[in-house]
């Protein structure tokens, strides 16, 4: 049996989770949206201050409800980037301290990773898989040979699926973030499929760009300025169906499907050449945006196709959490890899390097 701590403070969430082998023990999580909702997106400086504020507080409720101490945890588990280098550096450092003090292995996880190891909670991913991996700040297609070896396919050249969300939701005044919101309201009408482009399909790359797109919806918003609510609405509020602004819930439809159609477009590439075709034996989605209800009915379309089973987080593991950080670093435990405390944070935009080191034996497998 595996105990392990997983520490996630790579953007907007504080998250804690204690996982014993795939049973999770206590999770935490303190999110940071109202805080950054009213600057329109996340503000880093902000971000690291809360995440300092945050992390103490949570930590003691979580090991007193798990009634665990931190020497009995076998690895501390800590989000190492991509991500806010400020945030992630608490992070860091909360996980040296804790595993300096109580003789676990420490282990930089990649959030990216541990983003597409979430549906490993509740069942195998039969391996190789193609991962899809579509957050606020990522977009990726990831070759995964095992739970702890992933070789990048493709990637977006600017914006992230859910930043073209966040942004066409900002310039029709929908709340931040906004992918969960413009997912309800598309919900609530069919359809266009000819108002918005598939981005930066015409080509013969697993790439995405998504900016145009965003650009796209800008202008759509210009020529019709009563698409937009009048008002900024406070975080969390719930919009009224029959108070919105006619044709606003058509937009979001033909927008949702643009984004999701675009990203199963490049799917369907990936899965149609080497070194997936025939190889592959699940498809993956995950991140903040695998939780959109039109994208996730596309992929099982996908699947089913293609007779692979489809392996999805239910919606609470699709957005950034501790659980994803702990079962990634439960893996590389038990391929008997982990860091020293010279251990670096990684920022947005620098690969994460694959800089383990076997596992100290003060820390044996229990
Ligand atoms: O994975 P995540 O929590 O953050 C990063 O690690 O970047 O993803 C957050 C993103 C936001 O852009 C948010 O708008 C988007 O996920 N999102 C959605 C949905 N729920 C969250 N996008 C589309 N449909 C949703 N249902
Ligand atoms: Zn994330």
């Amino acid at each position: 049996m595996t105990l392990v701590l997983g520490i996630e403070t790579s953007c907007d969430e504080t998250a804690l989770a204690l996982l014993r082998d795939r049973t999770v023990l206590a999770e935490a999580m303190a999110s940071q949206v109202d805080a950054h909702a009213l600057f329109g997106g996340v503000v880093p400086e902000l971000a690291s201050r809360e995440h300092l504020r945050c992390l103490g507080p949570l930590l003691d409720g979580l090991l007193a409800r798990a009634g665990v101490s931190p020497r009995d945890l076998d690895a501390v588990a800590v989000a190492r980037g991509p991500g806010l280098l400020g945030s992630l550096l608490v992070g860091l450092s909360l996980a040296k301290g804790l595993a300096l003090a109580g003789g676990a292995a420490l282990i930089g996880v990649n959030h990216l990773e541990a983003h597409l190891l979430a549906p490993a909670l509740d069942a195998d991913i039969p391996f190789p898989a193609l991962g899809l991996l579509v957050s606020g700040g990522h977009t990726q297609l990831v070759r995964m040979r095992s739970a702890t070896d992933f070789e990048t396919l493709g990637r977006t050249l600017d914006d992230a699926a859910g930043e073209a969300f966040d942004k066409a939701a900002k310039s029709l005044n929908l709340p931040y973030p906004g992918g969960r919101v413009m997912d309800e309201l598309a919900g609530l009408a069919e359809p266009d499929p000819d108002l918005f482009p598939r981005a930066y399909v015409a080509n013969d790359n697993l790439d995405f760009s998504f900016s145009g797109l965003k650009t796209a919806m800008a202008q759509y918003v210009a020529a019709h300025p009563s698409l937009r609510l009048p008002t900024l609405p406070t975080p969390g509020a719930l919009l009224d169906p029959a108070l919105l602004p006619p044709g606003l819930a058509r937009v979001c439809a033909s927008y949702n499907l643009a984004v999701a159609d675009t990203l199963r477009i490049k799917v369907e590439r990936a899965l149609d050449r080497p070194p997936c075709r025939g190889e592959v034996r699940s498809l993956v989605a995950a991140g903040g945006v695998a939780a959109n209800s039109l994208l996730r009915r596309l992929l099982a379309g996908v699947a089913e196709r293609r007779g692979l089973p489809l392996l999805l987080p239910p919606p609470r593991l699709c957005t950034d959490n501790g659980v994803m950080v702990a079962l990634a670093g439960t893996f590389l435990y038990r391929a008997g890899l982990a860091h020293g405390l010279d251990l670096e944070a990684v920022p947005r935009g620098r690969t994460v390097p694959r800089d383990f080191r076997p596992r100290e034996p003060h820390a044996p497998e229990r």
